[in-house]
């Protein structure tokens, strides 16, 4: 979603923003735009569409200045124009800021100024922010800032420059991420810590309710009460993000092939001979016997990563384990007790209903398990023990590389759990561990088949609307096989349990269906192959995804693709590389943006 990048030292003013804003394109945008002042003196740019058109309009005025701020927008109130774009400017066009999350009391504030005599150009809630800085501006802009915060309600991180106040940057942290980057006479502000790596490994995690003021020699932190604090800088230690392709077209591709290495690192980490060791999940551990439940909370793919982990859990630990859409759990009524815990599923760490579940279970005092990638994130802070995805940087917008992650470190917390619980045989564990073992070779024969898929691809990407079915452990996969092709191609697809075909989807089915099948050797192979033979009756186009050597399932496929004869748990993973590289060359063959695909943004930052 939206990005911020502040910089404030001697380097090229717009190279640096207009760099960032390309690396922070990849969460998803629709606009962007830089304020800088040069010579005590605020000038702003923004646009409408990719960077490369606000590049367009910056290149030709070789841009000067001391600091500067800079946004990529994800739209949320206002259509993408370049009237809604970041910066947003006072009526004297002498103070600039921009925004990510939602001023969720806007209208009030609004109508407020409105009321005050203040004129409203765009439509979004930014603007409020720009007029009420503006407002009260007395002394200092940090002051301005510490005015402001009282009066603004919802989740949101900012950063203003100001002519009035012209040598310092001010950001205020609340609910979005924020990190200062330091360096020798420079300093830098951003939503995200990937933009910063390649100027300087030194940052600061800016926490809620704090206030940094950037200047070029000297940074001070507030609280939101104006008390000065002391913060402490870290070193990552991890590098800038891969940004590059590595040679292939996209992003998502590179991601696809990357998954056998990723498993292979999984296991490198947490396999300590014959072992599953993850660090301080003692509370787990200690407890084990007492845990009535695990209530995991995700969205999205990670969602369907935590319908797996429910199957996972339940068959081999015996632990109940419900799993919900954190859009919908968070207005429930948690009926919770200190004997569940709650397991947070997120790549990004910072979706922003999965972290209201789990601070709404942390206000009930449950404790909580994440399964993050994105370390430092909101929930790798925020939740008592996190076990990470190790997947490293996902760029394309369509999850692929940390889902196998996120059913990896999903598969060995089950079994661990089942282990230390006793629900598990020794000689079942010690199978298992030997078949994770084999995983990454596995991956790889089914990307070997990257061409074939291909074909199949060719064959279908012209229809207007899919169907994906699987039972037991594979209805997931089927719910991810779709939500892959919808996401990226924008042709409508649905998943359903096979069962469920005759309550009411069968009715879809005719020659211009294509029904994706997963009928891998499974406890339900011969249902989904009863299922298979009822959509083929009805003319379905079915393309099977089945277990090598089956060859009785031939009569009813129009077109087959085999996975290797692997134990039920693993077929998820397998199944999931066929269905990743289906949706891939779909939306390639119709010339879709694969790696942003429209309206999308990498994290869902706010509600
Ligand atoms: O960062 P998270 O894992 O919390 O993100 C959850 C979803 O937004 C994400 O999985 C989304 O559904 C992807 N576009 C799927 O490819």
């Amino acid at each position: 979603m939206c990005g911020i990048i502040g910089y404030i030292g001697d380097k090229d003013i717009s190279s640096v923003l207009m760099v960032a804003l390309e690396r922070l394109s990849y969460r998803g945008y629709d606009s962007s735009g830089i304020a800088i002042i040069a010579d005590n003196e605020l000038s702003y740019w923004k646009k409408a569409g990719k960077t490369q058109v606000l590049n367009n309009l910056l290149t030709p005025l070789s841009i000067q200045g001391s600091l500067g701020i800079g946004h990529t927008r994800w739209a949320t109130h206002g259509i993408p124009s370049d009237i809604n774009a970041h910066p947003h400017v006072n009526i004297e066009k002498k103070l600039a800021v921009v925004h990510n999350g939602i001023i969720e009391n806007f209208i009030t504030l609004k109508n407020s100024l409105i009321d005050k005599g203040y004129l409203f150009t765009s439509n979004t809630d930014t603007e409020v922010l720009a007029h009420l800085l503006s407002h009260h501006y007395k002394t200092s802009l940090e002051q301005a800032v510490l005015d402001v915060i009282p009066l603004i309600q919802g989740a949101y991180a900012f950063v203003v420059i100001s002519e009035l106040d012209p040598s310092k940057i001010v950001c205020a942290r609340y609910g979005s991420p924020l990190i200062v980057g330091i360096s020798e006479n420079e300093a830098f502000v951003a939503s995200d810590v990937n933009v910063l790596l390649h100027h300087t490994k030194n940052v600061v995690y800016l926490e809620n309710k704090e206030i940094a003021v950037l200047s070029k020699d000297n940074i001070s932190y507030l609280n939101f009460s104006g008390k000065t604090i002391s913060k402490d800088s870290q070193k990552v230690s991890f590098n800038s993000l891969d940004s590059s392709k590595g040679g292939y077209d996209h992003f998502m591709l590179k991601e696809i092939y990357e998954q056998p290495l990723i498993v292979q690192n999984i296991l490198d980490k947490y396999l300590k001979g014959s072992d599953i060791v993850f660090k301080d999940i003692d509370f787990i551990e200690q407890q084990i016997t007492h845990i009535r439940r695990f209530i995991i909370q995700a969205c999205g793919t990670s969602w369907h990563a935590g319908l797996i982990a429910k199957y996972f859990i339940e068959k081999y630990a015996s632990i109940l384990t419900e799993v919900d859409t954190s859009s919908e759990f968070r207005y429930k009524n948690m009926l919770a007790s200190q004997q569940d815990i709650l397991m947070a599923i997120s790549q990004s760490g910072e979706t922003a209903d999965t972290l209201a579940c789990l601070r709404e279970a942390k206000s009930k005092f449950l404790k909580v398990l994440s399964f993050v990638n994105v370390k430092n994130s909101a929930m790798d802070i925020e939740s008592d023990s996190v076990i990470y995805s190790h997947s490293g940087q996902e760029i394309g917008v369509a999850s692929t590389k940390n889902y196998t992650a996120q059913i990896t470190t999903l598969l060995l917390f089950s079994i661990h759990v089942a282990r230390i619980k006793g629900t598990m045989d020794e000689t079942v564990f010690s199978d298992m561990i030997v078949s994770l073992r084999k995983l990454p070779n596995y991956l790889q024969l089914l990307l070997n088949q990257h061409a074939s898929i291909t074909d199949v691809a060719r064959k279908y990407f012209k229809y207007k609307n899919f169907i994906f079915i699987g039972r037991g452990v594979n209805y997931p996969s089927a719910l991810e096989g779709s939500l892959k092709l919808k996401e990226i191609s924008y042709i409508h697809s649905t998943a359903y349990p096979a069962g469920e075909l005759k309550h009411g989807p069968i009715a879809l089915i005719d020659e211009n269906m294509p029904v994706v099948a997963l009928c891998p050797d499974t406890d339900t192979y011969s249902k989904m192959a009863n299922n298979l033979q009822e959509v083929k009756a009805r003319s379905a186009k079915t393309i099977v995804i089945c277990t090598e050597g089956n060859r009785e399932l031939e009569p009813y496929a129009d077109d087959i693709i085999y996975i290797p004869k692997v134990p039920q748990y693993l077929t998820p993973f397998l199944i999931s590389v066929p269905l990743q590289l289906l949706a891939y060359e779909i939306a390639n063959m119709l010339g879709c943006d694969v790696d942003k695909p429209r309206n999308l943004a990498k994290s869902v930052t706010v509600e």
